[in-house]
């Protein structure tokens, strides 16, 4: 088993000095823990330099939670990729059910998210999944299917080795209910094998695929078992030091044990 992936999405909270504590309770909490599991936190943008800043020494990454389709110009309010990636951004979340729904994103402005961060050396994070509709009715692996299909499958093998894919199931995200770890690992096996009709056995191996969707301290381990669950992108969760140092320590055990 691959060491496993840990993100935590923090969406549009925080005010900056809560932001501030919240960086420096996670990075006491896991200094000297010499983690093999990675740590990505995403602040809002404002928050993005300070976290880079605490990054540098401590052992965790900084991610930004969208960036612009385009590379520059008179796009107002939009943030490009190249200039996240000038401050240090390493991973930038692409595609989230929020922006899809909220902000109108379809699997090609999100296919073009991609290009830019791949183009600024950024790990795109892309977020798939279904509605509870979609589940209902039994379409969730074709959904998905599209989503991935339309979003990444442009790229060619050495771009998708950098390509990190968050699978979300929207019914779960901020509602307390997520996805059972045999559902989560079945949509896993199935994102896998999509990746290994396409770009080949060892792409498909070495791709993370992360559950993102309630997922927490109690959860985790659980999820995080699975065989081809990679890790977790975690909201609601994230927010709280202890709690996502939780989540991270049930990475680190699920490790351990295999
Ligand atoms: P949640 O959010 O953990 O609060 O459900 C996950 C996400 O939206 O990335």
């Amino acid at each position: 088993m691959k060491p496993k992936l840990v993100i935590g999405n923090w969406k549009m909270n925080k005010s900056f000095e809560e932001a501030d504590d919240l960086i420096i309770e996670i990075s006491e909490a896991i200094e000297g823990l010499t983690l093999q599991t990675g740590v990505v936190l995403c602040p809002p943008y404002l928050y993005l330099e300070l976290t880079t800043d605490h990054a540098e020494e401590n052992e965790f990454s900084a991610g930004a939670q969208n960036c612009s389709e385009f590379e520059n110009g008179a796009f107002t309010g939009e943030i490009s990729a190249e200039m996240i990636s000038e401050i240090g951004v390493e991973f930038c979340l692409v595609g989230h059910s929020e922006r899809r729904k909220y902000f109108a994103e379809s699997n090609q402005t999100i296919a073009k998210k991609v290009d830019q961060l791949l183009k600024f050396g950024i790990i795109p994070v892309v977020c798939c999944g279904e509605q509870l509709e979609d589940r209902k009715n039994g379409n969730h692996f074709q959904v998905v299917e599209t989503q991935i299909k339309e979003s990444i499958f442009h790229l060619n093998n050495e771009q998708f080795e950098s390509v990190v894919i968050a699978y979300e199931p929207v019914w779960a995200i901020g509602t307390g209910e997520n996805a059972t770890p045999a559902q989560a690992e079945e949509m896993h096996q199935f994102i896998r094998q999509l990746i290994e009709k396409k770009y080949g056995t060892e792409a498909a191996y070495s791709c993370y695929i992360l559950y993102g969707g309630s997922c927490n301290a109690q959860n985790a381990l659980e999820l995080f078992t699975q065989q081809n669950v990679d890790g977790g992108l975690i909201g609601g969760a994230s927010l709280k030091a202890k709690e996502f140092v939780d989540i991270i320590e049930a990475a680190e055990t699920v490790l351990k044990d295999n």
